[in-house]
């Protein structure tokens, strides 16, 4: 049978950007013989409005079945005034919890064509493409004791960095696998040098390291990783690091490549009876309120969260680079949506417009 995939448009932009990656699937089903399972469901505000909750049973039922997840985007003001407990991110933090997806991959790719966006020069940043695998489910942001506590006369607030040995096995392995698919070049960070984590960090991911003689692992403490990161990013493939450190070190990593509409990124899970791991794929960005439903919405970052799709769960690495390369053709031919434009007197094309010409390059491909 076809392999599945779930499609979750969500709001704002969510729905705009994912229209345009279902002429993508459409073209690859068509052109390229590759035929998915689609289906499609509400995730966030849209199934808070029809279900009273930000992502139903039967939805989450579905998503924990599929090879892979696709997600749009989740949020907005209408629902700002929500309890808590049915706010639309709820639907998101129940979907990456329920599947238990503690490998996020975020990608740092950077287009010629754009190299002129990033805040670094350009020759630091033309033909970049690393990929920070950042431990998304534990770690400091959850460990306990956490909480602000009496201490004598004042108050002390704690959190607790812990990390147990399988837990950073488990995305070891996620990292290595990556590595692997891709240039066989891993460096984990952490900060051994003061963390007692970090120590048994260091240890894991070396014995991890083993059963993959084939890549090339090295160690960096994080802060100098962050520095290297803005000097001279190229020197990296995969980096391997815990929760609080890849949070930073991504969000880093993104803006050495421009726009928030480039950015895709990955959760995955523990592999499943078909050794691909569980998954789920988004954009970085939010569901951009102040330009939703005006069609100026990049739809870039959701095309390229579906090449990751390709790539890693549908073993179509090849398929993947043609997309990709579609994408670089039309950046190259100077086509911009309006969070693309640089300098004045260009027209900016619409969500669509920009959908159709990486058809039109996949065409040409
Ligand atoms: P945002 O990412 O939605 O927007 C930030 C800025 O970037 C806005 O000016 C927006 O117009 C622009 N932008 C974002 N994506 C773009 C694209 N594809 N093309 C062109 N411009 C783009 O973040 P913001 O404004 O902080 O949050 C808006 C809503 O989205 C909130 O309700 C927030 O909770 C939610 N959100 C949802 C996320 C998710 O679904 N994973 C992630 C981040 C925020
Ligand atoms: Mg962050």
């Amino acid at each position: 049978s076809n392999p599945s995939l779930l499609i979750l448009p969500g709001d704002g932009i969510g729905p705009e950007v994912m229209t345009e990656v279902r002429k993508i699937i459409d073209w690859f089903g068509a052109r390229r013989g590759l035929k998915f399972d689609v289906s499609e469901d509400l995730v966030g505000g849209a199934a808070y409005d029809k279900h009273g909750v930000p992502l139903a049973d039967e939805t989450m039922a579905k998503a924990q079945e599929v090879d892979a997840v696709l997600l749009g985007a989740v949020g907005g003001p209408k629902y700002d005034d929500l309890d808590f407990s049915v706010k639309p991110e709820r639907g998101l933090l129940r979907l990456r919890k329920e599947m238990d997806l503690y490998s996020n991959l975020r990608p740092a790719q950077c287009f010629d064509a754009l190299a002129d966006f990033s805040s670094l020069k350009k020759d630091v940043v033309a033909g970049l493409d690393i990929m920070i695998v950042r431990e998304l489910t534990s770690g400091v942001y959850f460990g306990e004791p956490r909480g602000i506590f009496e201490e004598g006369n004042e108050r002390v607030g704690i959190n607790t960095q812990r990390y147990t040995e399988s837990e950073i096995e488990r995305v070891a392995r996620s990292a290595f696998e990556l590595a692997m698919r891709r240039n066989k070049k891993l460096c984990s960070m952490e900060k051994a040098n003061v963390m007692e984590s970090g120590i048994l960090w260091r240890e894991v991911v070396t014995r991890v390291g083993k059963d993959y003689p084939e890549v090339e692992l090295s160690h960096m403490y994080a802060d100098n990783g962050a520095m290297q990161l803005v000097r001279a990013p190229k020197q990296f493939d995969v980096i391997l690091t815990d929760n609080l450190f890849g949070d930073i070190l991504s969000d880093c990593a993104a803006m050495l490549t421009g726009s928030l509409g480039m950015l895709p990124s990955a959760s995955l899970g523990a592999p499943m009876a078909n050794g691909r791991p569980k998954a789920l794929y988004e954009p970085v960005h939010g569901s951009a309120p102040d330009i939703a439903g005006q069609g100026k919405a990049n739809p870039i970052a959701c095309i390229l969260s579906f090449a990751m799709a390709l790539r890693y769960s549908f073993d179509q690495g090849a398929e993947a680079d043609r997309l990709e390369a579609a994408i670089e053709k039309v950046l190259a031919d100077g086509v911009r949506t309006a969070d693309l434009l640089a300098e004045e007197g260009v027209q900016p094309v619409s969500t669509s417009e920009m959908g159709d010409a990486i058809v039109a390059a996949l065409d040409a491909s």
